[in-house]
């Protein structure tokens, strides 16, 4: 596994099924990663969890993500990850929520680099494919301390780190600092994956420029538009219209019908995902490098307001980005229910005009998740 030049979708819980993995390699996707596991989850051989350690065949480049703060359970969920086809598994050092940092898991390891490189070498030494470390520039603004955590992450074996740009206690409020994701890159030699607010082509490679990191990761940017692999790899954008993007939408649904299967139990389970998604989905709009390019250097554009010129939009256009979630609800049981796109696109029709757009929708629409 090569950590250079690559463009890796972001481990993302709920986000991150195989159905959505599949859906970004379709649209240029080429490295994919796993939802988080609990280690201590796996060794117990809990069934959701190894579930989160499943590949499909489609993914030739996929990395399995894991919590832990004890090397024999993390080395017990590397393997497990590792048999089932992971090409590596990732520590998770950044994830910011009180049931995992109390159980003194990802961004907890921020505070403790010593035990954190233990861990690091516990595992190198006992998973029998490579190990990268996904870390946080920090627990908050006052500690700072993503140039020791990575030495600490290289000096233990870490084949490379990926660093999302925010500090635990920043959570989404503020854009993320490239500089700092930079100024780490700089001074290791194992590769540095740089990650936050990449939205558009044009600032993954402006980004990726100017910090001189090895790669990038996408999360958010993937989650809003499935294609943003596609467009970084060939440095233009495409811009469907709302029939595509329904298309786009119907064809993850028939993913999701070949994972869960195609039945009322499937459907069920599925249901806990489609709406989730059509939640990031309705954030899309169509960002022209010539309009935005300028603008993207001064504040990534994930994190602003975009105006919705509402009355120039078509009906579908409109229903495809309310924000609304019994929308996303309805909407993703026509995605269902359709055995093709035109039926999809009818019973679209037919929602948009049942639930007309509430007065003040056609307003601003943020494209940022938190
Ligand atoms: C819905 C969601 C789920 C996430 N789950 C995980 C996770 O399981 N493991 C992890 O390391 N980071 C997780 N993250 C953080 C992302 O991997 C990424 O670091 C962060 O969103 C910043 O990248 P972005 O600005 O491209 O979204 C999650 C983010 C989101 C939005």
């Amino acid at each position: 596994m090569d950590f250079r030049g690559r463009v890796f979708l972001a481990p993302l819980t709920k986000g991150g099924t195989l159905p959505f993995r599949r859906l970004c390699l379709a649209h240029g996707g080429e490295v994919t990663m796993g939802e988080m596991a609990y280690a201590y989850q796996v060794v117990k051989r809990s069934k959701s969890e190894l579930a989160l350690l499943r590949k499909h065949d489609e993914e030739t480049c996929f990395g399995a993500q894991i919590a832990a703060s004890r090397i024999d359970d993390a080395v017990r969920a590397g393997n497990a990850a590792a048999e089932r086809g992971a090409k590596w598994v990732d520590l998770n050092c950044g994830c910011p929520i009180h049931d995992i940092v109390k159980r003194r898991m990802g961004a907890t390891l921020l505070r403790k680099p010593h035990k954190l490189a233990r861990l690091v070498e516990g595992m190198v030494e006992g998973i029998e494919v490579p190990v990268t470390v996904k870390i946080r520039l920090g627990w908050s603004e006052d500690e700072y301390n993503a140039s020791e955590v990575a030495r600490v992450c290289e000096e233990a074996g870490a084949r490379a780190v990926g660093i999302h740009g925010r500090t635990r206690e920043q959570r989404y409020t503020r854009a993320a600092d490239w500089d700092e994701i930079g100024k780490v890159a700089c001074e290791r030699s194992i590769p540095v994956i740089g990650n936050g607010d990449l939205l558009t082509w044009f600032e993954t490679h402006d980004r990726w420029q100017q910090s001189g990191v090895a790669s990038v990761m996408i999360g958010r940017g993937a989650l809003i538009k499935p294609w943003i692999f596609r467009e970084i790899a060939e440095k233009q954008a495409w811009e469907p219209d709302a029939r595509e993007r329904l298309g786009v939408y119907f064809d993850f649904a028939g993913k999701m019908k070949e994972h869960f299967r195609d039945d009322e139990k499937g459907k069920e389970r599925a249901m806990r995902f489609l709406p989730w998604h059509l939640g990031f989905f309705c954030r899309y709009r169509p960002l022209s490098g010539e309009r935005w390019e300028a603008a993207s250097r001064e504040h990534p554009l994930i994190q602003t307001r975009m105006p919705d010129e509402a009355s120039e939009l078509s009906l579908l256009e409109r229903l495809l980005r309310d924000p609304r979630k019994e929308l996303h609800e309805r909407l993703a049981d026509v995605l269902w229910s359709s055995t093709d796109l035109d039926e999809a696109e009818a019973g679209a029709a037919a929602l948009a005009g049942a639930m007309p757009p509430e007065a003040g929708d056609a307003g601003e629409v943020a494209t940022a998740h938190g």
